[in-house]
């Protein structure tokens, strides 16, 4: 597939980049950030073309509004003229990653533009709680309000929540019954996966899908056996270290089968390999946002843990998501010489928004446990943060070996899934 830049844009550098789950938390400002540092950072050549998907027209029309509004602030505290505003084009695509054939209907509306993505950002996640263990909550503060705030066990999970049947009212191309999808892994993880996959001819070896995980993808919260966390007392946790496991093993030899498969490496014009684009895992840290539902003083009682917890040290705090958006927007448009060619020479990060005392945010290299900062045993690149966590796990020769193991299965079993559900779905169909 021949992939173009927007038509309007022709003579001029469009960058067009999706973020998904944008009408709040972490993906308003996703989209707030990277219009400012877009306007700021590029040459005037440069156009962004921003996507921003949500679950349905009302809070895309909403989420306009509010984004035209920053857009505003921004060229009137800039002190640019008016003409910059004509740098920045919006607009709203609708998704619910829980149910399958809107990401086909996503897929097959990009795919008939033909235009090129230069970034996914599948930010888009559901948490899944019920609600909060309290008693656990107070031993936890009371043990470290740094744990408690930035590896918190003490939520209630709804264990076995499935997605809304796939096929169904939908006229189905197969036959009843379907395989339940589990409802954190499919609004987390899979829908996201199959619109990669659905997408990837509309990018190449210089287009990113960021993924955002969490400072809760802990090892010992997800079983292999269970990859969906069905069965998981925390799906949510269990889905941020299967995006960690994805993401990390994206380019070792243990799943390179899958991935070949999953993304494959675009052609050029003339012919030749145009390569497949890059994965990058960040986090946001931790942001006071609608994921967790809370009552107000739930509210104020989580934003006083935080900042204390800030204070206390824990580097993981931005609280605020527009602090929490500064690694996804650097994942996006940091130059190749920051991303690329760094995880090129140092391994491969996961990349969070780290905070200091005063609220000064940045972006640095987490440990990941089984993997380390850039998957090479006893290597911490300049930069890069770490933490400490009860129960955590000293890194050796098995514990690396078992992440990739462990990746080659879950890449293994994601590419089975993806290519039984395209068959229950139908395959999205691209024009010559
Ligand atoms: N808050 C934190 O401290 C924190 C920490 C680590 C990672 N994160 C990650 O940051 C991302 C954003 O979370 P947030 O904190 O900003 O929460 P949020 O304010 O609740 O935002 C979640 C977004 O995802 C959308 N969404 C949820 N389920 C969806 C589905 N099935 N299909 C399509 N869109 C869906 C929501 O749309 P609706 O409004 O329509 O529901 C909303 O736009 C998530 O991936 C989360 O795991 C957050």
């Amino acid at each position: 597939m021949d992939v173009s830049p927007h038509p309007s844009e022709a003579a001029k550098t469009t960058v067009t980049v999706l973020v998904t789950g944008a009408n709040s938390g972490l993906g308003f400002a996703i989209c707030c950030r990277l219009i400012d540092e877009f306007l700021f950072t590029r040459p005037q050549s440069q156009t962004l073309y921003l996507l921003f998907s949500t679950r349905d027209t009302r809070k895309g029309n909403d989420t306009l509004r509010r984004l035209n509004a920053h857009l505003q602030k921004t060229i009137r505290n800039g002190g640019r003229d008016h003409l910059v505003e004509t740098r920045v084009e919006l607009e709203n695509v609708l998704v619910d990653l829980t149910r399958l054939l809107t990401v086909k209907a996503l897929a097959q509306q990009l795919l008939a533009r033909k235009q090129r993505l230069d970034a996914a950002v599948w930010n888009a996640g559901l948490a899944g709680w019920t609600g909060i263990d309290y008693w656990a909550a107070t031993k936890e503060v009371f043990t470290s309000v740094v744990q408690a705030t930035t590896y918190p066990e003490f939520m209630i999970g709804d264990v076995g929540a499935l997605a809304p049947s796939q096929l169904s009212g939908y006229g189905s191309v197969h036959t009843f019954p379907e395989p339940g999808l589990g409802k954190v892994f499919t609004a987390n993880v899979f829908g996201h996966y199959m619109l990669t996959h659905w997408l990837a001819p509309l990018m190449d070896g210089r287009s990113r899908v960021v993924w955002i995980s969490s400072t809760s993808a802990l090892p010992h919260l997800f079983d292999v056996e269970d990859l969906q966390g069905v069965r998981a007392r925390m799906a949510y946790e269990s889905s941020k270290r299967l995006t960690d496991l994805l993401v990390l093993n994206s380019e070792t030899a243990a799943a390179r089968r899958e991935v070949e498969t999953f993304l494959p490496s675009a052609k050029t014009a003339d012919g030749g390999q145009g390569g497949r684009p890059k994965m990058i895992l960040t986090h946001p840290g931790i942001m006071v946002t609608n994921i967790v539902d809370s009552s107000w003083w739930m509210v104020i009682g989580m934003l006083a843990l935080t900042y204390l917890s800030r204070l206390l040290g824990s580097p993981w705090q931005g609280i605020q998501p527009y602090k929490g958006a500064v690694s996804a927007c650097f994942a996006v448009l940091a130059p190749p010489s920051q991303l690329q060619e760094l995880e090129e020479r140092e391994g491969k990060g996961k990349w969070g928004s780290a905070c200091d005392h005063w609220g000064h945010e940045r972006v640095a290299r987490m440990e990941v446990e089984g993997w380390g900062f850039g998957g090479e045993l006893g290597v911490r690149p300049s930069g890069s943060v770490s933490t400490s966590r009860p129960g955590r796990r000293e890194p050796t020769k098995e514990s690396r070996e078992e992440f990739e193991e462990v990746g080659r299965r879950v890449w293994r079993e994601m590419e089975a899934l993806r290519i039984g559900w395209e068959g229950r779905l139908g395959r999205v169909e691209v024009d010559a």
